[in-house]
C-alpha cells in the first residue's frame, strides 16, 4: 500500500510572521465585501503576490445558483490582471452563517483545482492559509498537497 503524507501548521493567527497575518487581514476585509444573499455565507481570499502587492477577491452568488463564484476563484481572476508577478501565498477567511463550528475554511474541490493550476503554471508553490473566525489557522507551504491527484493540462 502506498501513502501520501504532507506537513502543515495548526496554529493561532498572531503566532504567524507579519507577512501571512496582513494577508488574513486582507481575507478578512474582503469577506465584508461578499456579494452572498443566498447562503449567507461570506469568504473572502487574498493572494499574496512576490512583488509585495496584495489582492482580494470575495464570494460572488446568483440567484441562478451554479452561476456563483468562490472567493478564491474571483481573486485568480482579478491576479490575471496584474502583470508577470507571481501568487506566493493565499489566505481565506469567512463570516459564519450559523451557531455550528466554524474551523478553519477548507478551500473547495473546484478552487483547489484552480488554485493549483496557477502554481503549475508559475512554477512554485503556492502556500495556502485556511482561516477561521476564531483567529486559528490552518497552513500548507504548497497547495499541492490538497490535491494530491489531480487532473491537469498534461492530460489534453
Ligand atoms: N465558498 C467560497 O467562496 N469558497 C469556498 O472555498 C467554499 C465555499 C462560497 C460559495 C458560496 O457562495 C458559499 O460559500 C456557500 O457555499
Amino acid at each position: 500500500m502506498k501513502q501520501f503524507a504532507f506537513p502543515y501548521q495548526r496554529v493561532l493567527q498572531s503566532q504567524l510572521t507579519a507577512e501571512a497575518q496582513a494577508l488574513l487581514v486582507a481575507a478578512g476585509e474582503a469577506v465584508e465585501k461578499a456579494y452572498a444573499p443566498y447562503s449567507k455565507f461570506k469568504v473572502g481570499a487574498a493572494l499574496l503576490l512576490t512583488d509585495g502587492q496584495i489582492l482580494r477577491g470575495a464570494n460572488h452568488e446568483n440567484a441562478a445558483y451554479p452561476a456563483g463564484i468562490c472567493a478564491e476563484r474571483a481573486v485568480l481572476a482579478n491576479y490575471d490582471m496584474h502583470g508577470q508577478a507571481k501568487v506566493k501565498a493565499i489566505a481565506i477567511a469567512y463570516k459564519p452563517s450559523n451557531a455550528s463550528a466554524h474551523p478553519p475554511l477548507a478551500p473547495c474541490g473546484i478552487c483547489r483545482q484552480s488554485i493549483l493550476e496557477t502554481q503549475l503554471n508559475q512554477g512554485s508553490p503556492i502556500a495556502v492559509y485556511m482561516g477561521a473566525p476564531d483567529g486559528e489557522v490552518i497552513m500548507v507551504e504548497n497547495s499541492s498537497y490538497l490535491l494530491p491527484f489531480h487532473f491537469s493540462s498534461d492530460y489534453l
